[in-house]
């Protein structure tokens, strides 16, 4: 057994790089995911048949696949219907945010359904307009209950952005996995990596808490 970990100090700040490219990733899909999600949940409260059947079978479809799979399709089968090739990092944000909204829609609507129905009731009795209620009375409240919630999710697509590996885009992990495949010494640099992760991850938690315990004291 030969588990070398001084010699990979020298490629350690090759695997830091690949956090600006993970958190970009994962932050770009976490905003558009948000956007597309809010969409979705409105879809799916919205009463209209057509709206609600297309929300419910794409949440659907993009939970019941594996986010791999989904990530495999738009890389490698989207090229070939649309006759011109994706980029990595377009291809894998594309992947995150259409699998990401299915899920914080499902967060949202769960959200916005917790409102008690009686303010909606009181924002219709004094006229207010639907788009108006929702954006104005209706969100913020729901967002503030589901925060904890799009924090996990938050969690969630850090780890999962290390499967972007397989479509070859330079993140923390497939950096770690090629300073192990230049030495022949995997451990070490695999090991980095989870390290980072686990940070970011920690680092996400407390973000979460922080925020969390601001919005108690404001309440
Ligand atoms: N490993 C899971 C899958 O492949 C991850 C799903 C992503 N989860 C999420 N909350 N966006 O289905």
């Amino acid at each position: 057994m030969d588990i070398n970990f001084t010699s990979i100090i020298p490629s350690l700040p090759f695997i830091l790089e690949g956090i600006w490219v993970t958190l970009q990733i994962v932050v770009l899909s976490l905003l558009l995911g948000f956007a597309w999600g809010i969409i979705l949940a409105l879809f799916k409260i919205s009463r209209i048949k057509p709206l609600m059947w297309f929300a419910d079978a794409y949440t659907s479809i993009f939970r019941g696949t594996p986010l791999v799979l989904q990530l495999l399709i738009i890389y490698f089968g989207l090229p070939q219907i649309l006759g011109f090739p994706i980029d990595p990092y377009p291809a894998a944000v594309a992947a995150f945010t259409l699998n990401s909204g299915a899920y914080i829609s499902e967060i949202i609507r769960a959200g916005i359904n917790a409102i008690d129905k009686g303010q909606q009731e009181a924002s219709m009795a004094l006229g207010i307009p639907y788009a108006k209620m929702m954006k104005d009375i209706i969100m913020p409240q729901a967002f503030k209950n589901i925060l904890p919630a799009l924090m996990n999710e938050f969690i969630t697509l850090t780890k999962e952005s290390a499967i972007v590996t397989v479509i070859g885009v330079q993140d923390i992990m497939r950096r770690a996995y090629q300073v192990g495949a230049d030495s022949y010494n995997y451990f070490a640099p695999l090991l980095f990596a989870g390290l980072i992760y686990y940070i970011l991850v920690m680092f996400l938690t407390l973000l979460g808490k922080g925020i969390e315990g601001r919005m108690r004291r404001s309440d």
